[in-house]
């Protein structure tokens, strides 16, 4: 079992704390033990065993905590389960259909080989 998750988070309004928030709320429901972080305040992951990315979108583009985060990070990330999600489609079809990644969230994907990525839409 996993123990301790990271859901590191890349926000400028808001919603990505707090989807990052549930996500870890989610995670300690099922027994983990997880806790939602700016990345920009994560100086180490190696306490973790598993690690989630996640950014509101801005131009097309990560927030760039998130960018920055996983460039800082990557050996470490690289060698630990790793998850990304974005923020950002403000109508409804982030919830009717899988939005894909934006081109330098699917470079840093297929970098690290993270293999899953979700979009959620955001809010202003
Ligand atoms: C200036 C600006 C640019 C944005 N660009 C995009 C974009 O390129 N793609 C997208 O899906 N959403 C875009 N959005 C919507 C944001 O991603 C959305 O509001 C998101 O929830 C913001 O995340 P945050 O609240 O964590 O900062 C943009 C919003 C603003 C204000």
């Amino acid at each position: 079992m996993l123990n301790k998750v990271l859901v590191a988070y890349g926000t400028t309004n808001g919603s990505t704390a707090r989807i990052a928030e549930t996500i870890a709320e989610v995670l300690c429901k099922e027994a983990m033990m997880a806790e939602a972080v700016p990345a920009r305040s994560v100086t180490s992951v190696e306490s973790y065993d598993a690690v989630m990315v996640g950014g509101g979108l801005y131009a097309g583009r990560w927030h760039r905590d998130a960018r920055r985060f996983v460039r800082r990070h990557g050996r470490a990330l690289a060698e630990r389960p790793l998850r990304f999600f974005s923020s950002g489609a403000l109508v409804a079809s982030a919830s009717e259909r899988n939005i894909p990644p934006v081109p330098g969230v699917k470079r840093a994907m297929l970098r690290l080989g993270v293999e899953e990525h979700v979009t959620f839409g955001g809010c202003l």
